[in-house]
């Protein structure tokens, strides 16, 4: 049987799975074509024209519509209607020939609730005078290429992680923009633990057809946090000069800043003091697009128990027992206790006394909790496990210690009269027991006496 043959008998006899899976490469060729460029809905931001001045800081907000494509022929998506409720003159066709905003992160299911964040504001090109970016324009450029529109966007994509920043630029009265440089940033949002080496992503591209690009380029991270602002590391990479900076461990990759625009801040040991907004800022001559990375240091406590081992306790005696968390960051802990018995059953004991915190020289927090353990009040039995248990957004960690109550307690009143009954009853029926035995035994010697015993 030739293989064709074979083929068509396969699907003749399975019909279902042979639909099956013709429809499930429809749903991938589907998919395929879904997952190109989005259209994406975008604030328009801008100052409030007039006023003289424009101090006030006043703005206004339009909804405008940015058709992404890879390359300016691919126009398709004007077919697409354009929402009512979106201007005309505020929809935009965005050429990204990079592909940096089509990643699917920017393009959400049809119908979909969520949405990705997009804002679109005029950009002014200008020099910079920051010391590692003035390089940049220190030889004229040709100022008829900047004398056009030009725009800068941020977009964050539906995984929260996604960020980028573009600048695009439109020739004046057109509606056709094409990115000159985007920064994107795949780590929004990072958490690590104490001493561990830290990646905040940061990457770039620029149109190498833009005479703009290929004259170098500078990179800068700046630390922000409640206000404070310092510059972590600051790279010319047109007169390969690195800034002086006071931070200690913070490093670029160097080799792939250079071949593949990979901007990326290596830490190389996480401290607390790290903590904060970081952002990656990416200079081209007249040109700056940004993306902001929070890190957030996150250590759960150790945890100790005082004293331990746990000294032997004394019916009716009280003890203390103290719990101490360090170690940790953020201030963020939830310390309490909890008993568990013979029975395996655990019960809780409350947070007993809570001290405040106190932050240690490597910015991590301690706090502790004392425990008064009343053991006549609690019915502790023989004893058991005492453990503290500290709930932390890094984790939750618990301590444990033994704890062992000596000596037994007297029964109770009802316990002995229990016993006494208990005793009562065992005595008359051995006492029956024997009657029957002796009295069977004695009138008919035939049968068997044990079946009266054990009735
Ligand atoms: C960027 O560089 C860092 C450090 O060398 C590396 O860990 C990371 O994978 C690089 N990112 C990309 C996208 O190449």
């Amino acid at each position: 049987m030739s293989e064709p043959n074979a083929i068509l008998l396969f699907c003749s006899r399975f019909p279902v799975l042979f639909k099956f899976i013709a429809g499930f490469f429809l749903v991938l060729l589907v998919e395929a074509s879904t997952s190109s460029c989005p259209v994406l809905e975008c604030w328009f931001v801008q100052e409030k024209a007039g006023r003289g001045g424009g101090l006030t800081g006043a703005t206004t907000q339009e909804k405008s519509l940015l058709h992404i494509q890879t390359d300016a022929q691919s126009h398709d998506a004007a077919s697409q209607k354009t929402p009512t409720d979106i201007n005309p003159d505020r929809v935009y066709f965005v050429t990204d020939p990079a592909a940096t905003l089509c990643h699917h992160s920017l393009n959400p299911p049809r119908g979909s609730v969520k949405k990705p964040q997009c804002e679109i504001n005029p950009f002014l090109p200008q020099p910079s005078s920051l010391t590692w970016v003035a390089s940049l324009t220190d030889s004229a450029l040709s100022p008829i290429y900047l004398d056009a529109e030009w725009f800068s966007s941020a977009f964050q994509g539906l995984n929260e992680q996604l960020g980028i920043s573009t600048i695009t630029r439109a020739p004046t009265g057109s509606k056709e923009h094409n990115v000159i440089l985007s920064v994107t940033s795949k780590t929004l949002s990072v958490k690590s633990r104490l001493g561990e080496p830290v990646l905040l992503d940061c990457g770039f591209w620029a149109d190498p057809s833009s005479p703009l690009s290929g004259s170098g380029f500078a990179v800068e991270w700046r630390y922000q946090f409640r206000g404070n602002g310092r510059v972590v590391v600051a790279y010319d990479g047109k007169r390969d000069r690195l800034a002086d900076t006071q931070e200690e461990g913070a490093m670029l990759d160097f080799d792939g800043l250079h071949k593949k625009g990979n901007a990326s801040l290596i830490l190389q040991e996480a401290k607390v003091r790290h903590s904060g907004t970081y952002i990656c800022s990416v200079y081209l001559p007249y040109l700056l697009a940004q993306v902001a990375v929070d890190l957030e240091i996150v250590e759960p406590p150790s945890l100790s128990i005082h004293p331990s081992p746990l000294p032997l306790a004394v019916p009716g005696q009280t003890l203390n027992i103290l719990c101490e968390a360090s170690g940790f960051a953020p201030l963020s802990l939830d310390l309490s206790w909890e008993f568990k018995g013979a029975d395996g059953k655990s019960r809780p004991l409350g947070s007993g006394s809570v001290t405040g915190h106190r932050q240690t020289w490597d910015g991590t927090y301690s706090q502790s909790t004392r425990l008064e353990l009343d053991t006549s009040k609690l019915d502790l039995g023989t004893g058991g496990e005492i453990s503290c248990v500290a709930v932390h957004p890094g984790g939750t960690r618990r301590a444990s210690a033994t704890l062992n109550v000596i000596g037994f307690s007297t029964p109770s009143i009802e316990d002995s009269m229990a016993m006494v009954g208990v005793a009562l009853v065992l005595y008359g029926l051995i006492k029956f027991a024997s009657w029957t035995f002796s009295s069977s035994g004695s009138t008919n010697g035939k049968q068997k006496p044990e079946k009266h015993l054990f009735f």
